[in-house]
């Protein structure tokens, strides 16, 4: 029998984070648990019908049968570009601004292959999204991270980088809303980080996947175009998974900087074939009559949000109220040894499944992450199950 043997950079990776809670959890089904599945960032509630009946019509078209275009339909990419002016106020050329992306996270992890050399560095604040050090990883470049604490109120401390780390670097990686800190990011943020990059040619890599996901309508989450010059130094990556219920779709998109999204075209160009142009089809429905759905959800979050925080607090464990997203950050409660041992007692316990907050990073060590993608009722009951463990 021939030997393979995997290449280093797939031997030297941590174990995917929520490969590893399956694991436990199916131990824990196998056993005849009823399960409350609080871990992964996945929307309970279904894609809208009116979204799946322009798929089921589209799907029928056969010039949608064949090869889509890989930087994705210009009708979708003026649809994005429709929206961000919308929403945001944010002018976008639909032909060099925006690239259609099948799911966000694919853009993520291609990005790196367009702009970054073995031994670049990039600055990636943590705790974060995984997908955002793999391909650098991959690559041979150098990660740098900068903590997001309670101390810091979730925002990297843009100084305690030296400049020669800041000429060393290639990008930096900012998500806001934040997963898993449901952190937002208040403008002086934006304008000081934008001021940077530009001084010292760093790429801006924002995650904007969440920004629909708000509670105050007064006080919207951002997009970093917003800002003077945030089109000179930034790539938005954004999404149609978290705003309509449409994580199965995998149709997501990339803007900004038109040198950065033709950078990542390239890539896409020599590795994939694009999304399927029934769901780009859909999505232009999704992003031009979505709207009112979205508020719904927002709605629904924001009484899931209530419901857990009171509860949480009530049990005596402390956690942020977010602004933004649909995660609760909380503090593992005393007398465990780490998030680690926190969640897996819970899990093998209560059946309910968390997620420890070093599992995104060191600085998340002594948190864990709730996602509020089941009913109240159910988070009532997975809190209440939580506390009867403390
Ligand atoms: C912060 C963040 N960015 C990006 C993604 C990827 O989303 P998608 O690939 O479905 O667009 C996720 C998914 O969980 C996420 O949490």
């Amino acid at each position: 029998m021939p030997s393979f043997q995997l290449a280093d950079r797939i031997k030297a990776l941590p174990p995917y984070l929520f490969a590893q809670i399956d694991k436990v959890k199916e131990e824990v089904r196998s056993r005849g648990v009823d399960i409350i599945s609080l871990g992964i960032g996945d929307p309970d509630m279904p894609t809208p019908d009116f979204i799946i009946d322009a798929l089921a019509q589209s799907a029928r078209n056969p010039a949608n049968h064949q090869y889509p275009s890989y930087i994705g339909m210009l009708a979708f990419r003026q649809a994005v570009a429709d929206w961000y002016k919308t929403r945001f106020g944010v002018e976008l050329d639909p032909k060099s601004e925006v690239i259609t992306l099948i799911g966000s996270k694919e853009g993520i992890a291609h990005f790196p292959l367009a702009f970054t050399n073995p031994g670049d560095l990039a600055i990636v604040c943590t705790p974060n999204y995984p997908v955002y050090t793999v391909t650098t990883e991959f690559l041979g470049g150098v990660v740098k991270y900068l903590p997001l604490t309670d101390d810091n109120d979730y925002l990297p401390d843009l100084d305690s980088v030296t400049s020669d780390e800041w000429r060393r670097a290639k990008m930096i990686y900012v998500n806001y809303p934040n997963n898993p800190t449901a952190a937002t990011a208040p403008d002086a943020f934006y304008e000081k980080l934008i001021a940077i990059a530009k001084e010292f040619d760093v790429i801006v890599v924002h995650d904007a996947a969440y920004t629909e996901i708000y509670f105050d309508p007064a006080n919207k989450p951002r997009s970093i175009l917003e800002f003077p010059g945030g089109k000179d130094v930034a790539i938005e990556f954004h999404s149609l998974s978290k705003t309509y219920n449409m994580t199965g779709w995998r149709i997501g998109m990339a803007v900004g900087n038109p040198t950065l999204v033709a950078g990542l075209g390239k890539v896409k160009e020599n590795m994939d074939s694009g999304a399927f142009q029934a769901v780009q089809e859909a999505s232009i429905a999704a992003l031009q009559q979505g709207e009112p759905y979205a508020e719904q959800f927002r709605a629904i979050y924001k009484e899931r949000r209530d419901v857990v925080v009171k509860a949480l607090r009530e049990a005596g464990v402390q956690c942020r109220n977010p602004e933004a997203s649909f995660y609760i950050w909380s503090k593992t409660p005393a007398g465990f040894a780490s998030s680690a041992e926190f969640v897996t007692k819970i899990i093998q316990e209560t059946g309910v499944v968390l997620t420890p907050g070093n599992g995104f990073g060191a600085p998340g060590e002594g948190y864990f992450r709730i996602s509020l993608t089941v009913d109240s009722e159910r988070l009532k009951e997975a809190v209440a199950r939580i506390s009867s463990k403390l």
